[in-house]
């Protein structure tokens, strides 16, 4: 699963520059039995089987330089810009990914793991929420990015007060779409007044949020 996306693109290419670099543990080569078992039924009953402590905590400490410790779950703080801002900026992360219902709660106490989720739904398992908050840090990595304005100009940026971003539009200024119907760019893009220019964005992107996501507003102002 890893590196996946992030073997594309920008991404991918800051990897092969050495601008961020990742290894993989798999948990299963620490089973300790003939089967490879990393998990075992609840205590307490109840559906689905939970991760073994003993297992996960030979993997971990298999890594000689941790970081921060975060397990994905659905149970976490909610991923945001600001967060992945602040993760971006350490030199290590180790995240654990976990698979059934859940990881046996003593290692995750014992190792002083944070809790991080992608957002309020369910995964199969933790993969693909740590490659999306790996995505988001990596974006944000020096270098990354080719404009070093864009990332603070874009959805939550600084440049945008934590607002949704306003909308883009490149050439053609007239474009008609299949169904026959013609487009303009907005007139007040393409006269370069830059002070309009923002004001207009300013507005653009407070409209959109009020529309969309009411609560950052109340967030932001
Ligand atoms: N694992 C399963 N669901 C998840 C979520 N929403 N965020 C992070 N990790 C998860």
């Amino acid at each position: 699963m890893f590196p996946g996306m992030l073997g594309q693109s920008l991404a991918g290419k800051a990897l092969e520059r050495g601008d961020w670099s990742f290894d993989t543990i798999n948990i299963r080569d620490f089973a300790t039995d003939n089967h490879k078992t990393v998990d075992d039924t609840p205590y307490g009953g109840g559906a689905g089987m939970v991760m073994r402590a003993d297992v996960i905590e030979s993997a971990l400490l298999s890594t000689p330089k941790q970081g921060r410790k975060i397990y994905l779950s659905p149970r976490g703080k909610v991923l945001n810009q600001t967060l992945a801002k602040e993760l971006s900026q350490e030199q290590t992360l180790t995240l654990l990914c976990g698979r059934y219902e859940g990881v046996d709660q003593r290692v995750l106490d014992a190792h002083e793991f944070e809790e991080i989720s992608i957002g309020d739904y369910v995964l199969s398992g933790g993969e693909p929420a740590a490659l999306i908050l790996m995505d988001a840090c990596i974006r944000l990595l020096p270098n990354v990015m080719g404009n070093v304005d864009t990332a603070d100009n874009e959805s939550f940026g600084s440049a945008t007060g934590g607002l949704l971003e306003y909308p883009h539009y490149t050439r053609p200024a007239t474009w008609t779409d299949s169904f026959g119907n013609t487009h303009n760019v907005p007139e007040i893009l393409q006269n370069g007044n830059h002070a309009k220019i923002e004001d207009w964005r300013k507005e653009q992107s407070e409209a959109i949020t009020q529309a969309v996501r009411p609560d950052l507003l109340k967030k932001n102002t």
